[in-house]
């Protein structure tokens, strides 16, 4: 099955206003190239910069997305925002339940699942992402930690068109460290085989993104891996020509 990649930048708590001249760069950058990118380009800043952006990325293949939401559409929630209100703002995607979340914040797998729902009931999709600690990979619990997280953390229901799946190992987010390719080809497959069993076709259609120290000098062969579908990226995605670089893996 062919699926079409993503490359997907998460800004996590960086950028200003002035960070707009990096997506317009990037779009120039992506623009010229000779040899088109056979992949979808994502940038989730911080909420502040959505509608920014978004304006930023006019008339590029750029979208831009979110990198949380409130499980409800309104109400008394002091600070927080919810899956609409990024849609007004101009997101088209929200990552949910990232490990930085997860730890930071206590988010459980029962709260990502209702943050998920919020995106899909909001017309957006969502990036769902789960991960094991470096303890819990040195206890070989790897494997059984993101069955658990996948369980948990997808409503039923779900779309290869709606949801994608990220898995983030949480010792690769920004160590400069990386499984290897046929670490992250086992832990895709099994990804891969619990949404077929359990969304069938769109399971199987589903995209599977890696994350964790992705950047232009590896970017190609992880995203060779089997069942790895595009990237997300941290670090690597807040200067153009670095995020570019990877985006070059499917040119
Ligand atoms: P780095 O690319 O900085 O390791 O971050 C990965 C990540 O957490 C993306 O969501």
């Amino acid at each position: 099955m062919k699926i079409k990649a993503l490359v997907a930048g998460n800004w996590k708590m960086n950028g200003l206003k002035a960070s707009a001249k990096e997506v317009k760069a990037l779009a120039r950058l992506i623009a010229k190239s000779p040899k088109k990118a056979r992949c979808d380009v994502l940038i989730c800043p911080p909420a502040t910069l959505v509608s920014t952006l978004k304006e930023a990325a006019k008339g590029s293949k750029i979208a831009i997305g979110g990198q949380d939401c409130h499980a409800n559409a309104s109400g008394a929630h002091t600070g927080d925002i919810s899956a609409e209100m990024l849609k007004d703002a101009g997101a088209t995607y929200v990552i949910v339940g990232h490990s930085e979340r997860r730890a930071d914040h206590g988010e459980t797998s029962e709260m990502v699942n209702a943050k998920t729902q919020a995106v899909h009931r909001a017309g957006l999709i969502a990036i769902v992402c789960v991960g094991e600690t470096e303890a819990q990979r040195d206890a070989g619990e790897t494997l059984t930690v993101i069955r658990e997280q996948l369980a948990g953390s997808l409503p039923k229901g779900i779309t290869a068109k709606n949801t994608i799946v990220a898995y983030e190992p949480v010792w690769a987010i920004g160590t400069g460290r990386t499984p290897t390719a046929d670490d992250v080809a086992k832990v895709h497959a099994a990804i891969r085989a619990v949404l077929k069993k359990r969304f069938k076709s769109e399971g199987e259609a589903m995209r599977l993104l890696y994350g964790g120290s992705v950047k232009a000098s590896n970017a190609v062969e992880l995203m060779g891996v089997p069942n790895v579908n595009g990237a997300l990226v941290g670090g690597a995605s807040l200067k153009a020509a670095d995020f570019d670089g990877i985006i070059a893996a499917y040119r």
